[in-house]
């Protein structure tokens, strides 16, 4: 058999998200989003589906029916909801204010959905949003969804527990209208002393990393994802060369699939403090191990137990920090190469964000840089495919298979306390409803 649930990607970027579920054995008819390069490295990476560029603060039901044809089963990714006005505006209950321009996007997509009625939902975010106004706009997102039939549940992920050599965490409310447990991936990395090790903002948001509950691999580190890649000096690029070394990891076997060679090791010119920090630190170090006198004014002002990240240069043996869309720049982040004198090549960043070698990112190198800084790890998202993949086969072709991972099950119909709470879940025994965790 060949049946293959069918995900429409919104606010697609280059398809991290669409990349994972394509891995986990879903079909990707199309994505959407108003950024041409993004969509052109869509279209690219998947001839089999349709990329679309529009702006979503306007697409119906019936412009996606015009270019795809056939049913949805599931909408994956969503819309930034940073900007959202909090004074209910969301929901329909509490009176949806569709004229602040903040909520446009996200009442749109709400539209798109209940036309399209999709059978699965998986929408990303960043994880501060369950922060916001106490939460009140994570339980107005969960309501707007109810009021149209969907059950969906909040949950943050640490990209590193799902063998992501990075330690980026982002929020999903993953959840369906057909009344189907909702299951979350288990783990499969992890590193007991993870809170020791690394000062991560929300620790507390997140119960997950501590690779305690079970037995788990080691976090991926820098070394085993990138040590294979050429050495690469500040300012140069190679494309189409040998890789340096035989693959010298699983991750580095699984990175370099379907390729031979590598492709867009750009490495950025740098301004002169970032060179200095990038050949003076030794792993580990950073802007606080810089002599003060070299250091900007702007930094002086920085007590010096804050902003660890900044001018960071990088453990060969531990996983990145997260990539964001300016890892060119040393002095915004955790950017420095462990052992060579740059910060990282579009290509270390790709792979960092767990794109395989194959996929190439179209546009220039900034836009590049923005299309890998925006995704979803493609190996976070094959890990909640592959978790709610038997519940999907349940519900769009009445088909039973065995679950493919661990799964942390959760019966959708919960209070919003209980919602709110999820953000923290603890393994449960098996056949006990998940238990919740204050
Ligand atoms: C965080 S990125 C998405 C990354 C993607 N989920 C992935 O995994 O690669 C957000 C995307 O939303 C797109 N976007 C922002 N506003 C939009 C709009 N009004 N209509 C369509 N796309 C929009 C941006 O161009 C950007 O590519």
């Amino acid at each position: 058999m060949t049946d293959k649930p069918r995900v429409l990607d919104l606010f697609s970027g280059a398809g991290g998200i669409a990349e994972g579920f394509r891995s986990a054995g879903f079909q990707i008819v199309g994505g959407i989003d108003s950024w041409a390069p993004a969509v052109e490295t869509f279209s690219a990476n998947f001839p089999e589906a349709v990329g679309i560029e529009a702006d979503l603060r306007k697409v119906t039901a019936a412009d996606v029916t015009a270019e795809i044809d056939g049913k949805i089963d599931i909408i994956v990714g969503g819309p930034s909801c940073q900007g959202f006005s909090t004074s209910g505006g969301l929901s329909r209950a509490t009176g949806r204010d569709s004229s602040d321009p903040r909520n446009k996007l996200f009442l749109n997509y709400v539209d798109l959905v209940e036309d399209l009625e999709p059978s699965w939902i998986v929408f990303e975010n960043v994880p501060g949003l369950l922060l916001y106004d106490q939460g009140r706009v994570a339980l107005e997102i969960v309501a707007a969804f109810r009021e149209i039939g969907y059950s969906l549940l909040p949950v943050i992920l640490l990209a590193a527990d799902y063998g992501v050599p990075q330690l980026r965490r982002r929020l999903f409310f993953i959840g369906n209208r057909t009344g189907s447990e909702v299951s979350f991936p288990e783990p499969t990395h992890g590193n007991a002393n993870l809170w020791a090790d690394y000062a991560l903002p929300f620790a507390h948001l997140s119960r997950l990393g501590h690779g305690k509950s079970h037995d788990v691999a080691q976090h991926v580190s820098f070394a085993d994802a990138c040590s294979d890649l050429p050495i690469l000096g500040e300012g140069e690029s190679l494309d189409g060369v040998a890789y340096r070394t035989r693959a010298m990891t699983a991750y580095q076997r699984l990175m370099r699939k379907g390729s031979k060679t590598v492709g867009q090791h750009t490495a950025a010119d740098l301004p002169a403090l970032d060179r200095l920090a990038a050949q003076t630190l030794a792993p580990g170090q950073n802007w606080r191990d810089i002599p003060i006198d070299d250091l900007p004014d702007r930094f002086k002002k920085i007590r010096r137990y804050d902003a660890t990240t900044l001018l960071k240069r990088l453990r060969p043996d531990a996983p990145a920090y997260t990539i964001t869309t300016k890892f060119n720049e040393a002095t915004t982040g955790a950017f420095i190469h462990p052992s060579q004198p740059r910060t990282l090549s579009l290509r270390e960043a790709a792979r960092l964000q767990s794109f395989p070698d194959r996929f190439a990112f179209s546009g220039s190198v900034s836009q590049v840089r923005h299309q890998i800084g925006n995704a979803v790890p493609p190996l976070l998202a094959q890990a909640i495919a592959e978790a709610i993949y038997p519940q999907a086969m349940q519900d769009c072709f009445a088909r039973k298979v065995e679950p493919i991972r661990d799964r942390l099950m959760i019966q959708p119909s919960l209070t919003d306390g209980d919602i709110l709470r999820l953000r923290a879940p603890r393994r449960p025994a098996a056949g006990v409803p998940a238990e919740l965790v204050a």
